[in-house]
């Protein structure tokens, strides 16, 4: 069991839906697992679809907000702002039990709620990164860590499943995000953005560089400067690609193979950004078997 974030560096190719999906089932299979989803984006989708959807989710997430104090993650980042460089170890009080709201969800699902404040507080979290002890990027990066272990505390509980749903744009929750992750789970669809996103994430978040001389991202300098560990990339997941009707199959699946000979490139050259596969098999050692591997997904998720 880890941490995972999903994201990727485009809007609209399924990062709330399959939080949403992830956390659902595997609640639903390990019913005797605690399962948390952090919602770290403004737009709060994946906590509406696990709030009822379309219409009841989005009424209990305005109940929700309505509330005072705020039950949501910017209530969380609200403490942190008047307390940036100590931990007031009040993460757990951020708690919802999804099913309060909505009986399709297993008791065992709990949510810290997105909230659309973290848009505003967003120029406020950057601030405390910077004057402060000399460290405070570093702090400030941790504030989701500690949020985490405040609940693993509360449930005193080590070996937890978590999933946190991102925001497309690289801001500095997205940051802390990345930096509370162990695993990366990145949702791409077959289009040109949709590739070029895969390339910014690889850049962003590990300093990946196409063209000699090309600046690197402050976030990962930084991690770097604190030995700050990253999360492994997990898994590449082809999502809606079963929506490409016949026409346009051979441009979808360029795409794909395009995707699938980058993401070749960065495991050669940086093979550590990688995760180890958690069934322990072994890692493809040529682009054929790599190919294959990609391939085999495609087929799989075309059925
Ligand atoms: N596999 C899927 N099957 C059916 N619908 C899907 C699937 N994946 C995503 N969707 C739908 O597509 C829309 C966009 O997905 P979603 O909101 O999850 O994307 P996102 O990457 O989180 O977007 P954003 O960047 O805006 O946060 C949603 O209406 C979602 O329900
Ligand atoms: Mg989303």
């Amino acid at each position: 069991m880890a941490t995972y974030a999903i994201w990727n560096n485009k809007g609209g190719v399924g990062k709330s839906y399959l939080t949403f999906q992830l956390a659902t089932e595997y609640a639903r299979q390990n019913g005797n697992k605690r399962v948390l989803v952090i919602d770290l984006c403004p737009q709060a989708n994946s906590s509406s679809m696990l709030l009822g959807g379309m219409f009841e989710g989005e009424k209990h997430l305005n109940e929700i907000h309505e509330k005072t104090p705020r039950n949501t993650i910017s209530g969380y980042m609200d403490d942190r702002i008047l307390s940036p460089y100590v931990s007031p170890n009040s993460g757990a009080s951020y708690l919802t039990k999804v099913a309060i709201y909505n009986d399709n969800i297993p008791d065992n699902l709990h949510l810290v709620v997105g909230d659309e404040l973290l848009e505003l507080q967003a120029s406020k979290v950057y601030g405390a990164t910077n004057p402060g002890p000399q460290d405070a990027w570093r702090i400030v990066h941790i504030w989701i860590r500690d949020l985490i272990a405040d609940i693993k505390k509360s449930w005193n509980q080590d070996d937890l499943c978590i999933f946190i749903d991102c925001n497309p744009s690289f801001t500095i929750y997205t940051e802390l995000a990345l930096t509370a992750a162990e695993r990366l789970l990145i949702p791409f669809s077959a289009d040109g953005s949709s590739q070029r996103a895969v390339r910014a994430v690889l850049s962003l978040v590990y300093g990946v560089r196409r063209h000699q001389g090309e600046p690197q991202s402050e976030f990962f300098l930084n991690s770097q400067r604190y030995r700050m560990s990253l999360p492994g990339i997990h898994m590449y997941i082809g999502n809606r690609l079963t929506q490409m009707n016949s026409s346009s199959a051979s441009a979808f699946k360029t795409i794909v193979n395009e995707i699938g000979d980058e993401i070749w490139d960065v495991w050669q050259s940086n093979p550590a950004s990688f995760c180890l596969h958690p069934a322990g098999a072994s890692t493809p050692g040529s682009r054929r078997a790599f190919k294959h591997m990609t391939d085999g997904g495609t087929k799989r998720s075309r059925r």
